[in-house]
């Protein structure tokens, strides 16, 4: 589907399959996007199977492993790596800590990241962690107002012996800044260190080719801008680099006993998946996948990019609106956040959603020292939408201002 040649129809369409459009302007997807009813029906339809077969019969079993295979194929085309490197989680955050709880640390290790409190705290606590219980030095670059950070910067730490690991966001969650994460890559390679990504909020909004990132890792969940059901995630784990990671937990599937009575663990994907998965979030995000792959990536981001840069343009002419992040389109995802000089974020959030609108509180300044209210609409939100929060905007400025 071409957005720009897609007739209004497309769109009514689209927003069919998302019963939340008729009754709420949902703006919210980079917290917990709603699942289409094609994924709602895939869930409904395994259980069903799960129920009239048997959940742990052969069939159901070989369909569950058939359907572990065509997700992860599907992934490994989304993010351009094998099926193997495809590891499923619960979320975001336990991608990330397989990363940091699974690197054999050396106290004299050096961790870069940036701007250490702008992150999220997902990928914040796991290496602040770290440094307070193993003494290893978290490097925090200084960021710009909008998180940005110099690249010198961050090479000239590089360059030191003890750096080990640089961790980016791919989408700042805050402001929705998209960080130059394949130049950083470019610096980690050059000087052989680990690279991590946490890409909650880029994977299903902007490409995301790990290839071209260059990381090690990457880590995203399925139920924010893929539309998939909560509680399932997804951790890319580079081939070559999954020997520098022990899994955090052991146990059937994720290790063999060997002849000689030695405990070994089994090849990645498997060394990460001890037990039984989520099958349920795995049916349904392959489902989810599936449609967002027919709509296509490159479409979304061009119908989020209209969305987000209406709702811009009309919230920049309102006096007293404070906008964030910046102003580049080509340096930005659909997240928009603002605020303004009169009324305080969390009271416009709760007031919007009074009137069906949900969006998000959400710091803007780490610490929770300054909050923006974020919205992070998605391909089925309109113009008209737009429209009515702005509306709400100016009535609530005029209300409590
Ligand atoms: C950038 C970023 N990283 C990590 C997370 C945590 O995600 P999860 O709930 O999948 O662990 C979020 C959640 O909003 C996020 O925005």
């Amino acid at each position: 589907m071409d957005y720009d040649k897609a007739k209004e129809d497309d769109i009514e369409l689209i927003r069919k399959d998302f019963p939340v459009t008729k009754k709420k302007i949902y703006m919210n997807c980079g917290s917990f996007a709603p699942t289409p009813l094609s994924t709602i029906k895939s869930i409904t339809d395994f259980l069903v199977r799960c129920s009239e077969e048997g959940p742990d019969s052969t069939s159901v079993q070989e369909y569950i492993t058939s359907l572990m295979n065509e997700l992860r194929k599907i992934l490994g085309r989304l993010i351009n790596c094998e099926p193997e490197e495809i590891i499923f989680t619960q979320s975001t955050t336990e991608g990330l800590n397989h990363v940091a709880s699974g690197i054999e640390w050396k106290k004299s290790d050096t961790i870069i990241s940036r701007g250490g409190l702008h992150e999220h705290y997902a990928n914040y606590f796991p290496w602040l962690n770290l440094s307070k219980k193993y003494g290893i030095k978290l490097e925090e670059t200084k960021i710009d107002k909008n998180g940005f950070f110099d690249l010198d910067k961050i090479e000239k730490i590089a360059k030191n012996k003890n750096s080990r690991l640089i961790t980016l966001s791919h989408v700042l969650y805050n402001n929705g800044a998209i960080m130059p994460v394949e130049e950083v890559g470019k610096i980690a390679r050059k000087h052989g260190l680990l690279y991590s990504i946490d890409a909650a909020q880029s994977v299903g909004t902007i490409k995301v080719d790990v290839k071209k990132i260059g990381c090690d890792f990457l880590a995203f969940p399925g139920f924010k801008w893929l539309c998939g059901p909560p509680g399932i995630g997804v951790f890319y784990c580079k081939k070559e680099s999954a020997p520098q990671l022990t899994p955090k937990y052991i146990g059937g599937e994720s290790a063999i006993i060997t002849e000689e009575k030695k405990l070994v663990y089994t090849d990645s994907p498997q060394k990460f998946q001890t037990g039984f998965r989520n099958y349920v979030g795995i049916a349904g995000l392959t489902s989810s996948l599936k449609y967002i792959q027919h709509v296509g990536i490159e479409t979304i981001r061009k119908m989020n990019m209209k969305i987000a840069n209406e709702m811009i343009e009309q919230l920049g002419t309102i006096p007293g609106v404070l906008m964030f992040g910046p102003e580049d389109e080509k340096l930005r995802s659909s997240i928009v956040s603002f605020g303004t000089d009169s009324v305080l974020p969390k009271v416009i959030v709760s007031r919007l959603e009074e009137n069906g609108i949900i969006v998000a509180e959400r710091d803007i300044v780490g610490g929770g020292k300054k909050k923006a209210v974020r919205a992070s609409p998605h391909f089925f939100n309109t113009l008209d939408e737009v429209s009515t929060l702005v509306q709400n905007i100016k009535n609530i400025q005029n209300m409590f201002g």
